[in-house]
């Protein structure tokens, strides 16, 4: 198994919100990043998203014009999945679908050298169904980034049934060294944070649709009241309507009635009203 100290290319399987945030942070700590998307649109715009967060940093002067242009340059962009042969670590963040999951680990192992650790950034998904798909079961770990990964600090390290604890070792060590913080999670369904975080969320929606209160109200009760910086429905719209979604149907099917998603998540998804990167969600931007 390869250390913190063999890995300079680190590939990165998606190029959504999550996966060019994972990107942006993996370049702007020096390492090289191949990262893939199924489509040239999409992984141009995870270009689009890296040069707007760096923007911030620059207009903060946090970083200079060069360092953001450096912190691009070493960042690869691909739609062919081959590309990521010479990656020292993978690091998937696709859409919230085991069948996915499990398609993009299978075709992995076969590219990658067997000793390459594969992370995946799943938010509720079972690490250890992912890592089954394949023949390096102990070299699977999770990954989990919170969003917008330049900003979020913490990191979810989820030990699946057969995970290495050198690979947990590692997934620290390589957190740490994006700057971050890192808690462990058995491989649970939502682990720590979303099996707390979603039941919230949906009860947030819920007190919205039942009219206890108009969102705006919802919101401020929540952050004026408990200290938190978004409330539920901003939230939502942050995270986006659709992963709350999915994360809340694994957990309802997983755990059972306490987390059915509330009616309005899933009548909001249907619209087509994802929040934030629709341009409306529970508000409008
Ligand atoms: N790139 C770079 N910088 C960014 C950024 C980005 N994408 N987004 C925000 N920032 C920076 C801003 O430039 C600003 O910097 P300064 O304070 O130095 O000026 C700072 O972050 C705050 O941003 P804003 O002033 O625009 O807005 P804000 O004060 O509301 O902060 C926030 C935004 C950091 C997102 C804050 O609201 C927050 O922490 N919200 C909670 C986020 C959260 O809970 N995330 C976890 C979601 S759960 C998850 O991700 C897991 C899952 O599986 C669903």
């Amino acid at each position: 198994m390869r250390t913190l100290d063999d890995i300079d290319t680190i590939g990165v399987v998606g190029a959504g919100t999550m996966g060019s945030g994972i990107a942006q942070v993996a370049a702007a700590n020096g390492f090289d990043v191949v990262m893939r998307d199924i489509e040239r649109s999409f992984v141009e715009n995870g270009f689009d998203a890296i040069e707007s967060s760096l923007d911030r940093f620059v207009a903060k002067e946090e970083l200079s014009e060069d360092e953001a242009e450096a912190v691009v340059s070493r960042i690869a962009g691909t739609t062919n999945l081959a590309d990521l042969a010479d990656c020292d670590l993978v690091v998937e963040a696709a859409v919230e679908d085991m069948a996915i999951k499990q398609d993009i680990f299978a075709d992995l192992d076969d590219v990658l050298p067997e000793d390459v650790v594969l992370a995946t950034n799943t938010s509720t998904l079972s690490i250890t169904t992912i890592a089954s798909a394949t023949d390096r079961e102990e070299l699977v770990v999770g990954l989990h980034f919170m969003n917008p990964v330049p900003v979020m600090k913490g990191v979810e390290l989820v030990v699946g049934e057969k995970t290495d604890s050198d690979v947990v070792d590692l997934a620290h060590d390589l957190a740490e060294e994006l700057g971050k913080e890192t808690w462990e999670s058995d491989d649970k369904p939502g682990f720590v944070t979303n099996r707390i975080l979603m039941p919230w969320i949906n009860e947030g929606i819920r007190a919205y649709d039942e009219g206890v209160a108009d969102k705006e109200d919802i919101d401020k009760g929540m952050t004026l009241g408990t200290n938190v910086p978004m409330g539920p429905l901003t939230l939502a719209d942050h995270i986006g309507l659709d992963i709350c979604l999915d994360a809340s149907e694994t957990l309802f099917e997983e755990l059972g009635d306490r987390y059915k998603p509330a009616y309005l998540l899933k009548r909001k998804v249907d619209a087509g009203d994802l929040g934030k990167k629709t341009g409306k969600g529970f508000y409008e931007y």
